[in-house]
């Protein structure tokens, strides 16, 4: 999801996790988000003014009385010019001044006067997390509708195991882009997505596979995520980086993501992208196949992979109510897509021509025709992000 536009005020207060504020700033100014950062004198002996400064590419404000910044009006103007003030880390202490009322620095002075939520990130030794100040303070908060994320278990900078751990950046970002987040036409709706190659396996160190990218399938999914749909990508081996807001299962053979997309179920709608290996070795060499000398060169028997596709369309009960397939052609696309809608038993082919000079099979630019029981439409072409945002689009609609 993108942050774009969105305006953040980050107090960072005093604590050994005050360095992953730094990670953070980057994180969220990365997907668009403009950070303002405030920081306490206790934030100091973590990270520096200059260092808040560069990464946010904002003023740092550090004091409560200073004349320049905003002529002393800082701790008002600040929250007025955001739309979600973010506390990571924050301590204890100031968790008790915000619990309290207390005002004894531009950072909890700001929090006193903000008319913006709030979202706070605790980090702390386990036994102040656990300390029924704490716990009560925070309930506290909490009843005033303060956002809390975190804080995690495990090793403590001093030494110690247990709770109190700053949540991680990323859960960080998540809670926020939850905030932000809009219900889209796809909200409360579940998809399955299945995207890139197989690697079916010879021996140890070779398989076949094929030229799929995985750029439709994880574009489709990324487009479906921001629809608001809850969507599961089940990939194949590829080199792309993991869509936001995805869940993402990582799978080699076909018969594993097989069993992945059973786990998924039930969806209501599934997007069936993969390029799945059709066939397997019958059987797997143990060890490395090694040539020798004036030999034949070893025969494969092959045995065929399950249709995944195909199987989700003949199930009975529990099949996604909307049925997508790709069928990637060099000839006859319409007709042998209409086959395959009928043989596979789906609402939609997605049919494209992956003929040589089309630079489909990993390129970034798709031509598609969307084929239907009684309808064929053409798309013109487009980049593989339009047609999987096209899609997205055109499956809310036939599901609403
Ligand atoms: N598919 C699948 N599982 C398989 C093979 C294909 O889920 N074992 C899906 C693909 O993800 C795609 C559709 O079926 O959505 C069509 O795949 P394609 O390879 O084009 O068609 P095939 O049925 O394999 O037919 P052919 O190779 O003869 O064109």
């Amino acid at each position: 999801m993108t942050l774009s536009g969105k305006r953040i005020l980050l107090i960072v207060a005093g604590g050994i996790a005050a360095y992953k504020s730094l990670d953070l700033i980057r994180r969220l100014r990365d997907r668009g988000a403009s950070v303002r950062c405030v920081m306490t004198d206790g934030a100091k002996q973590f990270v520096t003014p200059l260092s808040l400064a560069s990464l946010s590419g904002q003023p740092l404000s550090d004091d409560l009385f200073s004349p320049h910044d905003d002529n002393g009006m800082a701790h008002i103007n600040l929250s007025r010019q955001t739309d979600l003030v973010v506390v990571a880390p924050a301590t204890a202490d100031l968790l008790a001044k915000m619990a309290h009322g207390l005002a004894d620095d531009l950072a909890s002075t700001t929090l006193l006067a903000a008319d913006k939520p709030v979202l706070v990130a605790p980090s702390m030794n386990q036994f102040m997390w656990a300390h029924p100040a704490t716990q009560a303070n925070l309930a506290l908060l909490k009843q005033r509708g303060v956002l809390q994320i975190g804080p995690g278990a495990g090793d403590l900078a001093c030494g110690e195991v247990g709770d109190g751990r700053l949540a991680e950046v990323m859960d960080i970002v998540a809670a926020i882009e939850k905030f932000f987040a809009k219900p889209g036409p796809l909200t409360g709706k579940k998809a399955l997505v299945t995207s890139g190659p197989t690697y079916e396996p010879i021996d140890p160190v070779r398989f076949i596979g094929n030229r799929s990218s995985g750029k439709q399938g994880h574009a489709i999914a990324a487009a479906l995520a921001d629809l608001g749909a809850e969507v599961t990508l089940v990939s194949g081996p590829v080199s792309l980086p993991d869509p936001e807001g995805v869940r993402v299962v990582k799978v080699e053979t076909a018969r594993e993501m097989d069993a992945a997309c059973q786990a998924a179920l039930p969806a209501d709608i599934a997007v069936c992208a993969a390029a799945v290996a059709d066939w397997r070795a019958a059987e797997v060499a143990p060890q490395k196949l090694k040539k020798q000398a004036g030999a034949d060169a070893p025969a494969l028997h092959f045995v065929q992979n399950p249709d995944i596709l195909a199987g989700l369309g003949a199930m009975g009960a529990g099949r996604p109510r909307l049925l997508v397939g790709f069928a990637a052609e060099t000839e006859k696309l319409v007709e042998h897509a209409q086959a395959k809608l009928a043989a596979k038993q789906c609402d939609l082919i997605v049919a494209n021509d992956v003929s040589a000079g089309t630079g489909t099979f990993g390129g970034d630019a798709n031509r598609v025709w969307l084929v239907e029981k009684d309808k064929v439409t053409e798309w013109p072409p487009l980049s593989k992000r339009d047609v999987a945002v096209r899609l997205a689009q055109a499956l809310s609609e036939r599901l609403s």
